[in-house]
């Protein structure tokens, strides 16, 4: 018996439907699994083994695989600020701490309202546009302290139903690495990266 809602239920369908296999839907499914219940929870881990003919023990190895995949609930913005090697021989320490002294959050934390997370990532592959900050996964390049801390203000006041990672970047960004070829217009409505992508197949 499914503990997932009528719409999570017929989305899983959807999704599961666009692959040869089920259990290929696994990682999608759990982004599902974090939407329903605000994080992922061992029921929703059991229940995505349910979905994809597969074990909970393989569920959870991937899902404690990635770190995109949170078992604690976080705000309805998740700024993630990379600090790998580039990022932080330009400041990304900097970048980091503008970010957790303007929204009030030490790194790896939500605020009281779950309104703003804040972590600390490894390399977002976005290295010529250092420092690389995003938000919900839709990416900001050429990241200062000062911009950082607009980021931080505007989230808090504009509290923006979607987040795109063009407007951002206008908004908060400097450099960038390169023009991407492909534009998401849709951009991120929470912190569950495989539906914004997923939405804009086919297209
Ligand atoms: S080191 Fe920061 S994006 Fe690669």
């Amino acid at each position: 018996m499914s503990v997932w809602s009528e719409p999570t239920r017929q989305r899983a369908t959807e999704i599961i439907g666009r692959y040869p296999k089920r259990r290929s839907a696994v990682m999608p499914l759990l982004y599902l699994a974090m939407a329903e219940e605000g994080r992922l929870s061992e029921e929703g881990m059991r229940e995505v083994a349910e979905w994809c003919g597969i074990t909970p023990a393989q569920v959870q190895a991937v899902a404690s695989f990635y770190t995109m995949y949170k078992t604690e609930p976080v705000g309805r913005y998740l700024v993630s600020c990379c600090t790998s090697i580039s990022c932080m021989l330009l400041g990304a320490d900097e970048v980091l701490g503008a970010i957790e002294d303007q929204a009030g959050v030490p790194d790896g934390e939500t605020d009281k309202e779950g309104h703003l997370s804040v972590e600390h990532v490894e390399c977002l592959g976005a290295c010529g546009g250092a420092v690389a900050v995003q938000v919900n996964y839709e990416l900001i390049e050429g990241v200062t302290p000062d911009r950082a801390r607009a980021l931080v203000d505007w989230l808090r006041n504009a509290r923006p139903d979607v987040v795109n990672g063009d407007e951002m970047q206008e908004l908060f960004g400097t450099r960038r690495s390169f023009e991407w070829a492909i534009h998401e217009e849709d951009g991120a409505v929470g912190p569950y990266p495989a539906f914004q992508p997923l939405g804009t197949v086919g297209r």
